[in-house]
């Protein structure tokens, strides 16, 4: 069992799931992922920072008594109310009856749709609002849509502790290594990118203004709800967060296609091969029939540029594109050095429809775009070279 004491009288009583498949019913989960729930024990009160996923309920009842089998605990703090975080409250207030529940206004709402929880039995705090547990105090900050409206976050000034709920937070269990320094965390930074384009991406906004509310405050470690706990790496997840938040992503191109019968497959290696001639090194090309649009997003969220190709499906785009790019209008994705490869075999649509559907988004096309009727030629060969030629130029200005 997994207990950790982060610091002196904070503990960690998070739980792994390896089993469920598929985060929220959509994004995979290769390696798992934690819940991450803490303990702050002050000299007078003692509090729980967030809750785990129902199944996993017990086990966290389990390792809280394990620190303490007599210890009262008299709040459960609720950065966020999404059940992964959530769904063991319950269990919770069976298992510590004098539980009372900290929360802001709109947790409460929420509280009493999921749980039936009424707002009478909880603390309802403001921003800025503190709790003294003796010697510790909790001080709470709102952080309105990251990515939730009622996700706020909860700093111990004597610690230097920042419950950040889910930002900062990864994909990945934790494989007996709590805080950074205790073990290699090398593969949760590529999952930091994929949960925040998966999950948060779509609130660039909030979290800039949570970051900059967070700038003057000392931090030396920060929990979220999800992977390591940061201490030796704040700096670094912190600028992690902010560059994506901006949208400013390394020098480099993703290829996003679909192909039936290999035709759109082979413009596309062919402009890579042409982007290669011209000095482009990292190159990621992913096929939407065999990637799954988790680590696309991933992807999208990393390099700079963004080329994709479709052929024309039953009038229209192929599926898989389609909802490839309606992902990127729901996150409003923008700042991509951009270009688009069609096909057809006897009325093009796909093109079209392309450049539709990223009119809404602040894209720099770059050079002539492609269309291609059935299979490839010399002319449209042609055409990835020029394209290829330009599309690094524009890659390489700053
Ligand atoms: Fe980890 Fe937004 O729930």
């Amino acid at each position: 069992m997994i207990t950790a004491e982060i610091t002196k009288d904070v503990f960690y009583v998070g739980t792994n799931d390896r089993t469920t498949t598929r985060f929220e019913g959509i994004w995979p989960l290769p390696y798992g992922v934690s819940y991450n729930s803490y303990v702050v024990k002050g000299e007078s009160k003692t509090a729980i920072i967030d809750g785990v996923e129902l199944s996993h309920a017990f086990e966290q009842i389990a390792k809280i008594k394990h620190i303490d089998d007599a210890m009262k605990v008299d709040y459960l703090v609720i950065n966020h109310m999404e059940p992964d975080h959530t769904g063991g409250i319950v269990a919770l207030l069976h298992a510590f009856p004098n539980l009372k529940i900290v929360g802001n206004a709109k947790t409460a709402d929420m509280l009493k749709g999921y749980y039936g929880i009424d707002k009478e039995d909880i603390i309802t705090i403001a921003d800025g609002d503190t709790i003294d547990l003796g010697g510790m105090t909790l001080k709470f900050f709102l952080t309105p849509m990251l990515h939730w409206p009622e996700t706020m976050m909860t700093y111990v000034e004597e610690k230097k502790v920042l419950f950040s709920g889910d930002a900062f937070g990864c994909f990945g269990a934790l494989n007996g290594g709590v805080v950074d320094n205790e073990f290699d965390v090398s593969y949760h930074f590529p999952e930091m990118t994929r949960y925040y384009s998966n999950i948060v991406g779509k609130y660039g906004a909030p979290v800039q203004k949570a970051l900059s509310r967070l700038g003057s405050l000392p931090i030396e470690y920060i929990c979220s709800t999800h992977g390591p706990v940061w201490h030796e790496k704040v700096a670094e997840v912190i600028s992690i967060y902010d560059r994506l938040s901006r949208e400013e992503c390394e020098n480099g191109v993703v290829i996003v296609y679909g192909s039936m019968y290999g035709n759109t497959a082979q413009m596309v290696e062919t402009l890579a091969r042409q982007l290669t001639l011209e000095g482009v090194r990292k190159i990621c090309i992913h096929d939407v029939s065999y990637s799954d649009e988790s680590y696309i997003l991933r992807d999208v969220y990393t390099y700079k540029g963004l080329i994709v190709a479709s052929p024309t499906y039953n009038g229209n785009l192929f599926p898989k594109i389609d909802s490839f790019l309606k992902s990127l209008v729901l996150r409003g994705v923008s700042k991509k050095v951009f270009a688009r490869l069609g096909s057809y075999t006897w009325a093009g649509v796909s093109s079209k429809t392309i450049d539709t559907m990223v009119e809404k988004l602040k894209f720099e096309t770059i050079g002539q775009q492609i269309e291609m009727k059935q299979g490839i030629s010399s002319c449209t060969i042609e055409q990835c070279r020029n394209l290829a030629k330009e599309f690094a130029e524009a890659l390489n200005r700053e």
